[in-house]
């Protein structure tokens, strides 16, 4: 069932296009408006809510990290973010007036379950977001946003983290859009951003070649770090994931903005660093942060929009991505680090779809 292809993860890296593409098109009518056929957000209800949190574990983590950047962007409503294992621990003020936000592919991760419990018993609405229908995550939510990503099979979590990615871009514009703070305009725009991400994804998959020429000169390192600023922060922490899972090579991530308050004292000559430089707000202070660990003597993988060549003076080598808004960059900059991760796992002869010390459901505390 790998259709032809050598693992499960390639496979479901592949079917992101498609993944993407079902999420959105059930959730939008002829008109581009979002559909939530039964999901329970009246405009009195959002008006009712102060907070957002959104609680998760690892990869569905991080794409709360930008469902928490695209939400208060264009709700304009707090949105506070944790990992499960912390938020369950911690008594955080949730209270009736919270919408709380729960990301699990599988719907089965203990600590996600306990977290969503302790916000219920807390008086918060429950809104998941989760492949797995009939799963535990969605039988005790709320209400049920699900990915349309299909079964993933391999451990490490691809498809379904662009598809959270989605569901959190469509319930930040419903929010936005029915409270009245985005306009019309807005709304259409990045509608039709997401609508054109399927066939962009299909531009960086026909980039696999190159990629894989690029895993062929990283793949005998020992650490990495990834660096980025904005919606790229949250992407570098994903790449990191990714690579450190099925590769077991020491992946850093951090805030580009971060580096100079600590981390700049591991950069040294040939330590690689992988940066994202896809948001053309912040392109100009990435440069300058690829310029100070280049001047440390680091080896950079640079990642940007096509447009953005400049950054080919200060990398070694660059990863480009199709033109798109900045706030939807992360559905297609995760993909070339996937592909990344993948091959340099390969090349390494790692059990990529089953990493050492790694289960897809983590049903333990
Ligand atoms: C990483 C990965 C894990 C999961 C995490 C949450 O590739 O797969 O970090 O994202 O264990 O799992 P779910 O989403 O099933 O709650």
């Amino acid at each position: 069932e790998k259709e032809g292809y050598d693992h499960f993860m390639l496979k479901e890296i592949h079917e992101q296009p498609k993944g993407i593409y079902e999420t959105l098109n059930r959730r939008l009518d002829d008109n581009g408006m979002i559909k939530l056929d039964g999901i329970s957000l009246t405009k009195e209800e959002l008006d009712r809510f102060n907070k957002v949190y959104i609680v998760a574990c690892g990869t569905a983590y991080h794409a709360g990290l930008v469902g928490k950047f695209v939400i208060e962007k264009l709700a304009k409503i707090p949105v506070e973010i944790d990992v499960a294992s912390e938020f369950r621990y911690r008594d955080p003020f949730v209270d009736d007036k919270t919408l709380f936000i729960a990301i699990s592919q599988s719907g089965e991760t203990l600590d996600t379950l306990a977290a969503l419990r302790e916000a219920k018993n807390k008086g918060a609405r429950i809104l998941s977001i989760v492949n797995v229908v009939g799963s535990s995550v969605a039988r005790e939510s709320d209400d049920v946003f699900y990915t349309w990503a299909g079964p993933e099979i391999a451990v490490a979590s691809t498809k379904a983290y662009t598809t959270q990615l989605v569901c959190l871009y469509l319930i930040a514009l419903y929010m936005g859009y029915t409270k009245g703070v985005v306009e019309d305009a807005t709304y259409h725009k990045y509608i039709e951003e997401l609508k054109a991400v399927p066939d962009k994804l299909r531009e960086v998959l026909a980039q696999e070649e190159q990629i894989r020429n690029i895993a062929k000169e990283l793949y005998k390192r020992e650490q990495v770090f990834f660096i980025g600023r904005g919606l790229d922060s949250g992407v570098s922490y994903e790449g990191s994931l990714k690579l450190k899972e099925i590769s077991y090579i020491n992946s850093f991530a951090i805030a580009a903005g971060e580096l100079k308050h600590g981390t700049i004292a591991l950069i040294e000559q040939d330590t690689l660093v992988i940066a994202l430089a896809t948001q053309d707000r912040l392109f100009e202070k990435m440069l300058s942060n690829i310029q100070e660990v280049k001047a440390r003597g680091a080896y950079v993988i640079g990642l940007a929009k096509e447009n953005n060549r400049e950054i080919e003076k200060q990398s070694n080598r660059v990863i480009y991505i199709p033109e798109c808004m900045d706030e939807i960059t992360p559905l297609l900059s995760v993909v070339p680090l996937q592909i990344l991760a993948y091959d340099i796992a390969k090349l390494r002869g790692c059990d990529i779809d089953k990493p050492k010390n790694l289960a897809k459901s983590v049903t333990v505390e």
